[in-house]
């Protein structure tokens, strides 16, 4: 989780509790490709192999509220916590051993590689909840809804599969419904409030971070269509060229874009004061 290693606890020694909360960790997924809804499921003594009906992709899981509470409302669907941080997989794993959930796996991963870690249909949803937004435009490939990461999730999910997108930021989620379009995805329906279109679904704690600082929820969920047959090439897009016009009705800014705002603010407040100051 961004920032989050200046704000660890005094005496947090991450080893120590990646080890504490080991039996929740998978720490190399390339191992279980193709593989993870038996080899997840516990043991069913004298029945042999069983095996998890649904296997699906919580991606950038930060410290694994969202996934626990899913696995609490679908005990039959295995629910894998994927985040690249190690410290975001220590709490996930603590947050899972401590709300005792068995369908939860916790992975150290990188969303930019699951091709490694799952195979052809093997996912029946990918969530993925606040998403680092990376708003610059030097960043844009990293963000996990630009087309090229929906391109490779494409294959990954089963028919009738989806990916889920929830964010606080306005920008986007504008730019990942563009994204969606261009990699071949049908919408489902997408959300301008979530929360209150969807008010029982988990809240991560992203959700309720910012929910209490004034966000609101953008959300869409997809579901890949016919695959265009080449992606067509695009310049990469900042997070700015999404933004509403004007910033002076802009209420809530999204989390990562709060200096970038508050420039442009300053530079239209300055720019408004020399066009109406009278010329010597
Ligand atoms: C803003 S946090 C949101 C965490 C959680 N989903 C929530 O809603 O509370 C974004 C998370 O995505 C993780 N992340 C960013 N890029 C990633 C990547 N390429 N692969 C896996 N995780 C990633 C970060 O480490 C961080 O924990």
């Amino acid at each position: 989780m961004h920032g989050l290693h200046a704000r660890l606890p005094k005496h947090f020694v991450l080893e120590e509790r990646l080890e504490r909360y080991a039996d929740v960790i998978e720490p190399a997924p390339t191992a279980w490709r193709g593989a993870w809804a038996e080899a997840c499921h516990p043991l069913v003594p004298g029945q042999g192999a069983a095996s998890y009906p649904r296997v699906v992709l919580d991606l950038g899981c930060g410290k694994g509220a969202f996934a626990a509470a899913l696995a609490a409302s679908e005990p039959q669907t295995l629910v894998v916590a994927m985040d690249a941080e190690p410290i975001c997989v220590a709490y996930a794993a603590q947050h899972v051993t401590e709300a005792g959930m068995p369908n939860v796996v916790v992975v150290a991963g990188d969303g930019s590689r699951l091709p490694e870690y799952f195979s052809p249909g093997e996912l029946s949803a990918i969530y993925l909840n606040f998403p680092t937004p990376f708003p610059r435009k030097r960043e844009a490939a990293r963000r996990l809804t630009s087309a090229e990461h929906l391109m490779q999730y494409r294959p990954l999910l089963a028919p009738g599969g989806t990916f889920r997108l929830r964010t606080d930021s306005l920008p986007l989620y504008r730019f990942s419904l563009e994204e969606a379009a261009r990699a071949g995805y049908q919408l489902r329906w997408s959300s301008e409030n979530a929360r209150a279109d969807f008010p029982d679904e988990p809240w991560s704690e992203y959700e309720e971070k910012l929910s209490a600082q004034g966000a609101t929820v953008y959300a869409f969920l997809a579901t890949p269509g016919p695959a265009p047959e080449q992606l067509a090439p695009r310049e990469p897009r900042s997070l700015v060229d999404y933004l509403p016009q004007d910033l002076a009705d802009m209420g809530y800014v999204p989390h990562g874009m709060e200096a970038t705002v508050v420039n442009m603010r300053n530079y239209e407040a300055k720019r408004r004061a020399k066009v109406g100051s009278p010329r010597s």
